[in-house]
């Protein structure tokens, strides 16, 4: 069987240029194998750039990638690396990657992008290799955390909202059974942020790609969640210096918010557990005599701080996005991430994709320019329908889960899909359960990190166990191929001072709408003084 021609056939009907193939696969070491790879024939719309053998252990420097990108990843197992160089239409492409591991466990794995780049997951790649994957990644359609190459030019959209995904995954599904001569049993997909919004768009629009997907901390609601991170500049800059709480009462702010909510989960530990139930009052924070000045806030702060966390509304009252969720560091993470300027992505997303004019003054968006956006909607990017219903149908799972302590994308978008799932498909949470899961993971901050039990495993770099009922990845596969579904998530706090690795205490994050409650008299530290209530 020549070693395209079933891809050829397979990607004719996505409008491809004539495929010629004709080579047969040559059956030696891994090695050579590896090695070979870059000489098959190929359809014409894909350009091999390099295959190469990777040994564990080795330190790849990728070179020549935009400075916005991670180049360096170090390898664990040893595996074949496949680059291609793929034709999209006749003003686009997208660079791809196809990593396939020595020890292979018959699943196939795509990883997700980041941001607006433009960045190849190298370091998700590492870690599906690690558990035995082959794994594809792409830039997405362009190179760097850098929204130019839209300008004028849907087809690069296009690529960013799914393209660049469906095809190296067909791309990538392929090269990997002809390289081990059988096929593939499984496919999943893992990714965080942009990545989770397109873990969303293959659930919602391409069902059939992937068995089981794992989607973290999504970036759906796309138009409106950048109208919402490019508000927090918009307030900062109309409020003005004496409008903004000065960095003096950032701790103070904290102190409050803990003071007013963290109990409300049973446990004085600086960690919500359902935020949502937080209805933070920043008036109590108003100044008075005899208050310390440097920390109090003025009636205008306190409006800011209001500002910060409401729901953002469009033209004639419609939905934008939701609040962001209160948590302790809340206030001082949007002065430092939306202060200075603009927010790249809603700047790059609002001039290069929606109005295509590089000119457009970003600085303070209006209700009629987000409304554009939404009606515009360039390459269907938004992903927000809420309908599942052809992945349930054809039995593929999702997990999704979400850092409560996100101050890039609020966790409020991801229970506000998962409610609006279950009013689309008209479906109660006990039905959801058997195809869609949501996670709320307490302590976690965008995608890792965070104050809490946040190793979970959606990252290799946020990975305490490989045990499925503390790693979302391997939760997937067991839930995919045992029909095991994950009830909980056990997060891992890591102590990340003096000893590193070493587990500082674990806690059991709830399946959505369940949230934790610590017992009466319990110990916070204890995962078993926890429970998850309705
Ligand atoms: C990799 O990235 C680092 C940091 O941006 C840079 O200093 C280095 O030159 C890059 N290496 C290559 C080979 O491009
Ligand atoms: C990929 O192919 C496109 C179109 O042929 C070309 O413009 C681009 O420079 C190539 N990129 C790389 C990295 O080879
Ligand atoms: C191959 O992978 C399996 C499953 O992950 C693992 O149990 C085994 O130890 C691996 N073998 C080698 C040689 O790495
Ligand atoms: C984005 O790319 C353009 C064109 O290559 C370049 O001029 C610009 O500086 C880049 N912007 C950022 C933020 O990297
Ligand atoms: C931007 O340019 C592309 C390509 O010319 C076009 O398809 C798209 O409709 C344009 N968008 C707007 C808002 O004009
Ligand atoms: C807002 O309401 C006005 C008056 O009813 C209507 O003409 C307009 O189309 C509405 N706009 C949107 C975006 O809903
Ligand atoms: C909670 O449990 C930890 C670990 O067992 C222990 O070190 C700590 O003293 C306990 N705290 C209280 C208040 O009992």
């Amino acid at each position: 069987m020549a070693f395209w021609l079933s891809l050829c056939v397979a990607l004719a009907a996505s409008h491809f240029p004539l495929c010629v193939a004709t080579s047969q696969y040559p059956s030696t070491s891994f090695e050579s194998k590896c090695s070979d790879l870059r000489h098959a024939a190929q359809p014409s719309n894909i350009t091999p750039l390099y295959s190469e053998y990777v040994p564990a252990g080795t330190n790849l420097v990728v070179p020549g990638l935009d400075p916005s990108c991670f180049n360096s990843t170090t390898i664990h197992v040893d595996i074949c690396r496949l680059g291609l160089n793929v034709t999209t239409s006749d003003r686009s492409d997208f660079i791809m990657e196809v990593w396939l591991p020595r020890n292979w466990t018959r699943r196939f794995l795509s990883t997700g992008n980041a941001g607006i780049n433009g960045c190849i997951g190298y370091d998700d790649m590492t870690y599906a290799t690690e558990l035995g994957f082959a794994a594809t990644g792409s830039n997405n359609g362009h190179s760097g955390q850098n929204g130019t190459r839209f300008l004028n030019n849907l087809e690069v959209v296009i690529d960013y909202s799914y393209r660049s995904l469906t095809m190296s995954t067909a791309i990538g599904k392929h090269v990997t059974d002809k390289f081990y001569g059988k096929a593939h049993r499984k496919s999943y997909y893992l990714g965080c942020s942009t990545g989770g919004r397109q873990g969303f768009k293959m659930a919602q629009d391409f069902p059939d790609i992937f068995d089981g997907i794992v989607a973290g901390a999504p970036a759906f609601n796309f138009q409106g969640l950048l109208a919402w991170s490019g508000l927090f500049h918009s307030i900062i800059k109309e409020v003005g210096p004496e409008g903004v709480p000065p960095r003096t009462s950032w701790a103070a702010i904290d102190a409050e918010m803990s003071s007013q909510c963290d109990h409300l989960d049973g446990a004085i530990d600086g960690i919500f557990e359902d935020p949502s139930l937080c209805n933070f009052r920043p008036e109590a924070l108003i100044c008075r005599p005899g208050v310390n000045s440097a920390t109090c806030l003025t009636g205008k702060q306190a409006d800011t701080i209001r500002r910060f966390l409401s729901p953002v509304d469009g033209v004639n009252g419609t939905f934008v996005y939701p609040r962001a969720e209160p948590f302790s560091g809340i206030v001082g993470s949007i002065l430092s991430v939306y202060g200075s300027e603009q927010f790249q992505y809603t700047d790059h997303w609002f001039k290069y994709a929606v109005y295509n004019d590089s000119n457009l003054d970003t600085e303070s968006l209006t209700p009629e320019q987000w409304e554009y956006a939404f009606k515009h909607d360039p390459a269907s990017v938004r992903t927000y329908s809420g309908d599942l219903t052809q992945m349930r149908d054809r039995g593929a799972k999702l997990l999704h889960y979400h850092g409560l302590e996100d101050p890039l994308i609020s966790s409020a978008s991801s229970t506000h899909y998962y409610n609006l799932a279950s009013r689309t498909m008209s479906l109660a949470s006990a039905d959801i359960d058997r195809f869609y899961r949501y996670f709320r993971i307490s302590g976690m901050s965008h995608c890792l990190g965070g104050t809490g039990a946040s190793a979970i495993g959606n990252r290799g770099d946020n990975m305490a166990s490989r045990d499925p009922t503390a790693n979302v990845l391997t939760a997937m596969t067991r839930w995919v191929e045992e029909g095991v579904p994950p009830d909980f998530v056990t997060g891992t706090r890591l102590q990340d001072a003096g000893a590193p690795g070493q587990v500082d205490y674990t806690r059991r994050h709830c399946k959505y709408p369940l949230r934790n409650v610590m017992k009466a008299g319990g110990n916070y530290t204890n995962v078993d003084d926890w429970h998850c209530v309705l």
